[in-house]
């Protein structure tokens, strides 16, 4: 019945907007919908029913336990793209090619923190992307605790030659991410030596969580690493009591030119509009800790599955359906940019973009930017997944990967679910194939393959602003 009532809603609103879809043309497409029950069910039974049952996972779990992390610039990451490039092959999908990409290349080395005082203590940490070493003897030197860039522009003085600590409350991660991205620049400007953020995570058990960081232009770049959420913490309750605090910090990390490295892309060609493409995507590249097994080994490896179920099931869209692994994702979107570049002279001929980097567990739904007539129609395909009870279609499609093509009016899509539990493993050593889950994998890929699928079947693309 929700559903009903959100079906007469979204019509009253194309009324009342004055859209161009007459209501008439709109229950035809409501009907075009509805005519996909029958493949909705066939691909929900062959993925979480069928053969097809923990197929992504046991892939997933060869790739990651055979070649381990896979970081921009690695031996492991251009091994990965070759297995990657061979496994599609070895599926029968359509051209499997590789698009050439130049990534950035850093390691991070040795690397140690010890307290010194007021107590020996030695820390856990992992150096930030893109982050310069120390001196190979370290930098010793005395912390500022603060909890925010305000609280640091308001001490300014008292951070000339010190260790920056970070200890800003997790709020969730698009906004406390700016102090991993931007802490080191922030930090440099009032004179600090280097720079320790807590890490950006939603729990941890003494687990540091690295990621990418940026420098500023202009700013001095000085070396910076997360630390635990626990230490952070501890240094915090020792700062307010008075305690001078020292630390040692030593990092081996080193930035090296460009590396060469690829996209990778497959496809099942469409049989109709094989010009129009419906791209399902996720990141091949991860952190150099744990896996990459969650971030985004689940992502890359349901977008996989999406094509292998429609093409064992014995089906081909109208549209074309394209599969893109990216690369080094983690350093920017690097390879999603070089794409966008070489492919956007036929942005007109996008229908949806699709990517998963947000966790395969079991989905609370799919996010939507889109118009607000996409957006009807796609709240009229995830009709179609109520026999798994996963319907919902909520705001901010945006993924690193797909968001150039939104910018440019490109609808886009992106897999939610629990990220209390995503980011209490992203980045750290905890990312392994046991956070995954075959049972969860199979709902997301089925998800997945309908979506793609059904969109990339019907009469018509999805309609822009
Ligand atoms: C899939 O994984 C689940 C959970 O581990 C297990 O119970 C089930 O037997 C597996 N199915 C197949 C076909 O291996
Ligand atoms: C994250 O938190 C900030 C600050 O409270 C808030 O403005 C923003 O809307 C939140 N973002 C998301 C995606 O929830
Ligand atoms: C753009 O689409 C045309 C078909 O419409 C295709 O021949 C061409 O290869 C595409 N170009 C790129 C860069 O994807
Ligand atoms: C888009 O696809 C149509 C056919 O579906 C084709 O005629 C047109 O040339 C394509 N546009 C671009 C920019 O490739
Ligand atoms: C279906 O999902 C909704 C949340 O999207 C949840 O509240 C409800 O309990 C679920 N129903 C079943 C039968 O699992």
């Amino acid at each position: 019945m929700k559903y009903l009532l959100f079906t007469i809603v979204s019509i009253v609103d194309l009324i009342s907007l004055g859209s161009a879809i007459s209501q008439r043309t709109f229950q035809e497409i409501q009907e075009e919908i509805a005519s996909y029950g029958d493949i909705a069910k066939a691909i929900i039974n062959l993925a979480v029913y069928g053969k097809a049952q923990n197929r992504s996972y046991e892939r997933l779990a060869l790739l990651v336990d055979t070649i381990g992390p896979r970081l921009s610039g690695s031996k492991n990451l251009e091994k990965a793209i070759q297995i990657m490039y061979q496994n599609l092959q070895e599926d029968g999908l359509e051209n499997v090619h590789l698009e050439p990409v130049k990534i950035p290349h850093w390691e991070r080395g040795e690397e140690s923190a010890v307290m010194l005082e007021p107590r020996t203590h030695k820390m856990a940490i992992l150096g930030l992307g893109s982050s310069i070493g120390t001196p190979p003897e370290g930098i010793t030197a005395e912390v500022l605790v603060v909890t925010s860039f305000d609280e640091l522009h308001r001490r300014a003085p008292q951070a000339r030659g010190k260790i920056v600590v970070y200890n800003q409350p997790y709020v969730n991660y698009s906004s406390t991410v700016l102090y991993r991205v931007q802490g080191a620049s922030e930090a440099a400007r009032v004179g600090a030596v280097a720079s320790l953020i807590r890490s950006v995570a939603s729990s941890s058990i003494y687990s540091p969580h690295t990621g990418l960081q940026e420098y500023q232009d202009g700013v001095p770049k000085i070396p910076t690493a997360c630390i635990t959420v626990e230490d952070a913490e501890m240094m915090s309750r020792m700062a307010s009591r008075g305690s001078r605090i020292v630390i040692q910090l030593k990092m081996g990390a080193k930035n090296y030119p460009d590396a060469d490295s690829f996209n990778t892309v497959a496809e099942l060609v469409g049989s109709k509009y094989p010009e129009q493409v419906v791209l399902v995507s996720g990141h091949l590249d991860s952190w150099d800790v744990g896996q990459g097994a969650m971030d985004d080994g689940g992502g890359a490896f349901i977008s996989w599955e999406t094509l292998s179920l429609i093409k064992d099931l014995g089906l081909r869209p109208k549209r074309t359906l394209r599969l893109v692994l990216w690369t080094a994702e983690e350093q920017g979107g690097v390879g999603a940019f070089q794409y966008y570049q070489l492919h956007k002279a036929n942005i007109s001929n996008y229908s949806l973009v699709m990517e998963s980097d947000l966790g395969t567990f079991f989905p609370y739904g799919l996010q939507f930017t889109g118009s607000d007539k996409a957006r009807a129609i796609m709240k009229e395909v995830m009709c179609l997944l109520q026999p798994i009870n996963v319907t919902q279609v909520l705001q901010y499609g945006e993924g690193t990967d797909i968001s150039y093509w939104i910018q440019a009016g490109v609808p886009g899509a992106s897999l939610l679910d629990d990220l209390y539990k995503y980011f209490s493993f992203h980045h750290s050593h905890g990312d392994t194939m046991t956070v995954m889950d075959p049972k969860q994998m199979n709902v997301a890929a089925a998800v997945w393959a309908v979506v793609s699928f059904v969109v990339a079947d019907m009469e018509e693309m999805l309609p822009r602003s």
